[in-house]
């Protein structure tokens, strides 16, 4: 474990590296605790003199074998080996020389999967972002990138299958004598220079399905994706995707890809959730297996983004990637916007709109207004493994769409194609992605850069005002950012809001702007305060604005709860049509909040009762989308919204009052629409079938949220034939009607069914740690005792602990401290064996100051508790720190 040193990593600090690694040659000999690796570096100084100072080395946790240059061996007296350094005081007096590092290490015991690690038997690898000097000492930064050449020799009994990055160019016991009996070796080469952080291997004895795929220019591609044996038929899914992400990037990037293979690799432990290593990209398996029996709609969606999100990488990353880490936005902001437009463009543009927006406001925005604030492009960082962040790849994402959003669609592809172009094989910065823009657009993206380099959520407050007899209306524009950790004065940043003015017969009223500011349906808010003009507009019109979520902003508008349901039922732009809707339950729900608070019972108005159903029933909209509609804030959502002194029972209360409202005016309609949602035909994965999916398990959980009413959702259960009926079904049984006969047969029913399939274990324990109220903190404690848990594996620790932590107010936030005490006991004892894991689930602690004054101190006192340990690792140091200041 790499323990923390206080040590801190800034962005000013960057300098080249003084040496180069034109070429790697790896050699490993696999073998659980012993796997010897031989590396073979040729190193060259970048000034082309001889070398002026001594060559360092990256290592962690390293035991050093052998050393060599130019074939010889050094003598102690001329480096310094530890286990995270290796230090070479004399080198040749040459431009060039090879230096050869023999290190050992064990697979087996290296319980934090990065580095090299055994998974299920298996040897994998993960290096990003600096697991490669696990395996042998480096130069382990993204700028330097090297030619790799890699020998794997392993038991073939063990290990049949033996992968790396690039092409096969060699394999077999062909040198008869060279090997030990029973061990057998392949060659693999990749002819594009890449970090380190992008190596790869995999040896083991999988199962797999293959395909090939022509590129755009004809070239032919082998497709191979490695899983478990038994499970082949399950990668189908995975495969059909990444086929139509290759012809999608080819279409609308037109990126082609550029070796003769691509290879998957599944497996069951990894942190995180798949990893682009150049030609052989390794998954969580979670991102791979689907069948109707076993996986979700949201599963299967998940894998259709990953499967992109990582093939995308091929260009965004990996043939241009990152001059250090502070970029590391770079590719992951981008390559998230990529693989957003790919899942657009594959299902309901609108829903995945929507429910992207959901998502960044549930992780996003709670990171950026609480203490682990960070820029989208960092300037420091302790851990660069805790910046895998939703600000890198959300926000990141957001600020590549309102750059398409400034420039257009198509200034964005020439941009786009410049970077492309410019930058090939490159190490790249985010300066050097904002310059294209700007060539291409001749526009000023200085301010707008400010996106990159200031945290937080900017807000943004709107009123308009009409001028009946002038035939006028004014928009009065002001933003504001609040400060965040260690950035107390903020500038002005640019927002591009896209708008309507909405007529009474619900379409948009031809505008005429009068001033600066406003570019087609955009406006371009700069300053702090901005008032924009229109003339000659003939009627009252409603304004709709920062359509299509066009800039991720809070947005406080001064409009009529009338208004916002004319928006709800008419506005052309279907994301602002639900943001409407979605507000007007905001405002409901914070006001049964303090009506709850104050002792009393909430109501609702009936327009929005009547609202809620008139959307349920509107055939002209999709079920997806309507199942959208009738979800109704989360309880994390509403604490936002109330800010401070929150007290989660009384969140629930609000929460729970509204579900019975709507449920109650809207029964009889409510039950048509479930039935005429039913299966038609048989289980097809695509967003429509999806779709009508979703709306009914929504429903199935307006229906059975009277008390008593299990009825309909025990024979759901019973009767699904998919996992998204049987889940849903599970999760409205547990969550409404917690504790019936009904409910305990179905919990039962489901382990006993899926004991062997740990990923739907994974949705038992999702389930139950959500629960809401205080008894699951004790489920939670006994379901960590149960047989199918495991706290080394990430999956299982993210669904039950993870899962209870960061969604279930009313438990992990307990008033008597205990879901904290918990916690705080997991994180420690995952984090002895997975800083990374640890750290991150650790995060859900992030919102302990909005919390009422005795739950606050609770949290603090939990968290004090896991600082106060001695050799905390650098990963949970740092959250607990940042936390707590
Ligand atoms: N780079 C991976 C991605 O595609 C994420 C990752 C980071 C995986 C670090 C493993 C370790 O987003
Ligand atoms: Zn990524």
């Amino acid at each position: 474990m790499r323990v923390d040193t206080g040590q801190v990593f800034k962005l000013e600090d960057y300098k080249p590296s003084e040496f180069l690694i034109p070429e790697t040659k790896l050699t490993f000999n696999l073998h659980p605790t012993k796997t010897l690796v031989q590396a073979e570096l040729t190193i060259r100084t970048r000034s082309g003199q001889p070398p002026n100072a001594a060559l360092v080395l990256d290592g962690d946790e390293l035991v050093l074998r052998s050393l060599a240059i130019n074939g010889k061996v050094l003598d102690a007296a001329s480096y310094t080996a530890t286990p995270d350094r290796l230090t070479i005081n004399e080198l040749p007096q040459a431009d060039t020389f090879t230096l050869s590092i023999e290190t050992e290490v064990a697979p087996e015991h290296n319980k934090a999967l990065s580095g090299l690690y055994r998974s299920s038997g298996n040897y994998t690898t993960q290096c990003e972002a600096e697991g490669f000097r696990r395996i042998t000492y480096f130069l382990d930064r993204p700028d330097v990138l090297s030619v790799y050449t890699v020998r794997l020799e392993a038991d073939s009994k063990e290990a049949p299958l033996l992968l790396s990055n690039g092409n096969l160019v060699e394999r077999g016991p062909v040198e008869s004598g060279a090997l030990d009996s029973g061990r057998h070796f392949a060659v693999w080469h990749d002819p594009f220079p890449k970090p380190s952080y992008l190596f790869a291997l995999v040896g083991g004895d999988l199962g797999s399905i293959k395909d090939s795929f022509t590129t755009a220019s004809g070239r032919e591609v082998e497709l191979g994706i490695y899983v478990e044996h038994g499970k082949e038929e399950r990668a189908a899914y995975a495969m059909a995707a990444l086929k139509r992400s290759m012809r999608w990037d080819e279409e609308v990037f037109g990126r082609e890809y550029d070796l003769d293979v691509f290879n998957i690799v599944a497996v069951s432990d990894f942190n995180m959730g798949a990893m682009e290593n150049k030609g052989l990209n390794i998954f969580n398996d979670k991102y791979v297996l689907a069948d109707e029996a076993t996986a979700s709609d949201a599963d299967y969606a998940g894998i259709e983004a990953v499967i992109a999100h990582e093939y995308f990488h091929n260009w965004t990353g990996n043939r241009i990637t990152c001059r250090d880490w502070f970029q590391l936005c770079l590719k992951e902001g981008l390559t998230v916007f990529r693989d957003h437009e790919f899942s657009a463009d594959q299902r309901s543009r609108a829903v995945k709109r929507i429910a992207e927006v959901r998502g960044l406001r549930a992780q996003q925005f709670p990171e950026d207004q609480g203490p682990l604030a960070h820029p989208v492009r960092p300037r420091r960082y302790r851990e660069i493994n805790n910046f895998y962040t939703s600000t890198v790849y959300e926000k990141g994402s957001e600020v590549v769409r309102m750059i398409r959003t400034i420039l257009g669609a198509e200034d964005f592809r020439r941009g786009m194609d410049l970077y492309f172009e410019r930058h090939d094989g490159d190490a790249a910065t985010i300066e050097d992605f904002l310059r294209v823009f700007e060539e291409v657009s001749g526009r000023d993206l200085s301010q707008f850069a400010l996106w990159y380099h200031q945290a937080g959520t900017p807000s943004v407050q709107v009123a308009m005002r009409h001028d009946a007899d002038k035939r006028e209306v004014t928009l009065h524009l002001e933003q504001a950012l609040a400060p965040t950790p260690s950035e107390s004065r903020k500038r002005l940043m640019h927002i591009p809001l896209q708008f309507g003015l909405v007529g009474q017969d619900g379409r948009d009223i031809a505008v005429k702007a009068a001033g600066e500011g406003v570019e087609g349906d955009v406006i371009h808010l700069r300053k702090r305060h901005q008032t924009i003009r229109f003339t000659d507009v003939p009627e009252r019109p409603v304004l709709s604005i920062n359509r299509g979520f066009s800039a991720p902003i809070m947005l406080a508008m001064e409009q009529t709860a009338e208004d916002r349901m004319f928006l709800a039922r008419h506005d052309s732009d279907l994301f602002a049509r639900w943001q409407a809707l979605t507000t007007l339950y905001t405002q409901a729900l914070t006001q049964a909040y303090r009506t709850i608070r104050g002792g009393s019972t909430p109501e609702f108005a009936p327009a929005l009762l009547a609202l809620v159903g008139d959307t349920a029933r509107n055939e002209a909209l999709e079920p997806a989308y309507r199942a959208l509609a009738l979800s109704l804030p989360g309880e994390g959502d509403i604490a936002r919204e109330i800010g401070q002194t929150i007290d989660p029972d009384a969140i629930l209360a609000a929460r729970n009052a509204l579900v019975l409202a709507i449920a109650a005016a809207n029964a009889d309609d409510f039950a048509k629409i479930y039935e005429a949602m039913a299966a038609s035909g048989p289980f097809s994965p695509d967003a429509a079938d999806a779709g009508r999916r979703s709306l009914r398990n929504v429903l199935l959980d307006y229906l059975s949220a009277p008390a008593g009413d299990v009825k309909r959702a025990a024979s759901r259960y019973e009767s699904a034939t998919n996992m998204t009926d049987r889940a849903a079904a599970l999760a409205v049984l547990a969550h409404r009607q917690s504790g019936s006969p009904e409910t305990v047969a179905a919990l039962a029913d489901f382990e006993s069914r899926f004991r062997p399939e740990p990923l739907v274990i994974d949705k038992w324990f999702q389930i139950q740690a959500t629960v809401p109220g205080t008894a699951t903190v004790n489920t939670v404690r006994e379901l960590m005792r149960h047989s199918g848990f495991s706290i080394d594996n990430p999956n299982r620790v993210r669904s039950l602990v993870g899962t209870f932590a960061a969604a279930n107010q009313t438990a992990f936030h307990a008033a008597d401290g205990s879901g904290y005490k918990l916690f705080a006991d997991a994180v420690l004892e995952v984090e002895r064996r997975n800083p990374q894991v640890a750290a991150r689930i650790a995060t859900a602690f992030r919102s302990w100051r909005s919390l009422e004054p005795g739950r606050q101190d609770k949290a603090r006192q939990a968290l004090v508790a896991i600082s106060q340990h001695r050799d905390l690792s650098s990963d949970l140091r740092d959250i607990v720190e940042r936390t707590l200041a």
